[in-house]
């Protein structure tokens, strides 16, 4: 039998080979708003980034952070349902329902848990859960873990998702649909309006996952309201690691959902609380958001401003790919920005459907003007041609 260090090596050759391999990388964020990282000893100005409103770094984030620190201690010491629960949790959560329009919410230990504990509390073996083809990993993950029958529709395509609920609805109990608001990789929305009224004519609950969607859309309160004032989406779940710029993930609901969700989600349950630091940090993030409408639009018009030089469709979010298609392209793309001293990462499957490597490029509140349009200068002149893809004219 092949040993258990000869199979990693053999896999590790096969995914080098396919120009798939991934490796984590020392990357030293400083604290101009996060914008710098220095990497293998070089500075590089990040359009990687997932902290769009540049809170990571914000003194009054950190104040507050360090203030729980003094105050609470490193770590929360047991699980939220022990004794792990220090009272800063009740302030972020009233905070995040407030800012969500939702009676209460629950805060997790990150998104990731967030899906793999939601979802399996709302269906189970008997029931039926339908996600966007383009859905986060954790969003599987949660479906998956929840044995409640998958299907799949196509990305952003309601009339796939009703022929999808009129043939497999009736033959289950309960049923959940589930997407992005935001997709994480192509930076488009989910058409909410349409998929929250076909739920209601399918008998089907809506979850949205709003990571890349609060503090950057509808003055902060993200995807489900930016089609109106009216929440169209009964389960709102999102994460505090992107634009609130810390850590930890989040369902908003009605009261009854938060109650369950607090006794049954097992990945709350046996999972130890937030470091008070992180908890406390996202309290001051969700003060900022709610009290500067015109920083949370910022991400938004800078991706503009970059897919209105590259003649792209309008950004319609802080993320904007450019699709390559081959992996060893998309890294080539990457180690020349990293030569023009920008750090744009190649994705490559299995984050998304083979053939479709991309540069992920994102925007933050302080990212300089100069430098979006120096990026598109490299885009459209070295970057497009090394794939002879079209240049935009
Ligand atoms: C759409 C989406 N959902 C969930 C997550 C996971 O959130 P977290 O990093 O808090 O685990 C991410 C990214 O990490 C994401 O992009």
């Amino acid at each position: 039998m092949q040993s258990l260090t000869e199979f990693a090596e053999a896999k590790l050759a096969e995914m080098d080979d396919a120009s798939l391999r991934r490796r984590v990388v020392d990357s030293d964020r400083d604290g101009e708003g996060g914008l710098w990282i220095t990497r293998g000893g070089r500075r590089l100005l990040s359009f990687s980034c997932n902290d769009y409103l540049n809170l990571a770094h914000d003194p009054r984030v950190k104040a507050a952070a360090v203030a729980a620190t003094e105050r609470y201690g490193v770590g929360a010491a047991a699980s939220r349902l022990v004794t792990g629960n220090h009272p800063l949790y009740t302030a972020l959560e009233q905070k995040l329902a407030a800012l969500k329009g939702t009676e209460a919410a629950c805060v997790f230990g990150s998104g990731y848990l967030a899906n793999a504990g939601i979802i399996p509390t709302f269906v189970g073996p008997k029931d039926l859960v339908v996600v966007d083809e383009l859905a986060h990993a954790c969003i599987w993950a949660g479906a998956k873990l929840s044995g409640a029958t998958l299907r799949i529709f196509r990305h952003n395509d309601v009339d796939h998702a009703a022929q999808v609920l009129a043939t497999y609805r009736p033959r289950h109990g309960r049923a959940l649909l589930v997407t992005d608001g935001v997709f994480s990789m192509d930076g488009d929305l989910a058409p909410l309006p349409a998929l929250a009224s076909l739920c209601e004519q399918h008998d089907t609950w809506l979850m949205t996952d709003d990571a890349h969607g609060i503090g950057v859309l509808a003055q902060g309160r993200g995807s489900s309201f930016a089609f109106g004032d009216k929440p169209l989406v009964p389960l709102q779940m999102g994460t505090l690691s992107k634009a609130v710029g810390g850590y930890g993930g989040y369902l908003c609901a009605s009261q009854a959902v938060i109650d369950l969700v607090k006794t049954r989600a097992r990945t709350l349950i046996y999972s130890t609380g937030l470091p008070p630091a992180t908890v406390a940090g996202a309290i001051a993030s969700l003060d900022i958001i709610q009290g500067d409408p015109d920083l949370c639009a910022l991400p938004v018009a800078k991706a503009r401003r970059f897919t209105a030089l590259l003649n792209l469709p309008a950004a319609e979010s802080p993320i904007v790919p450019i699709v390559l298609g081959g992996a060893e392209v998309t890294l080539q793309a990457q180690r020349l920005l990293e030569d023009e001293g920008l750090l744009v990462t190649a994705i490559r499957p299995p984050t998304v459907p083979a053939g479709t490597a991309r540069l992920r490029v994102t925007f933050t509140a302080r990212t300089p003007n100069a430098e979006i349009e120096r990026l598109a200068d490299l885009i459209r002149d070295r970057v497009l041609p090394l794939n002879g893809v079209e240049r935009p004219e």
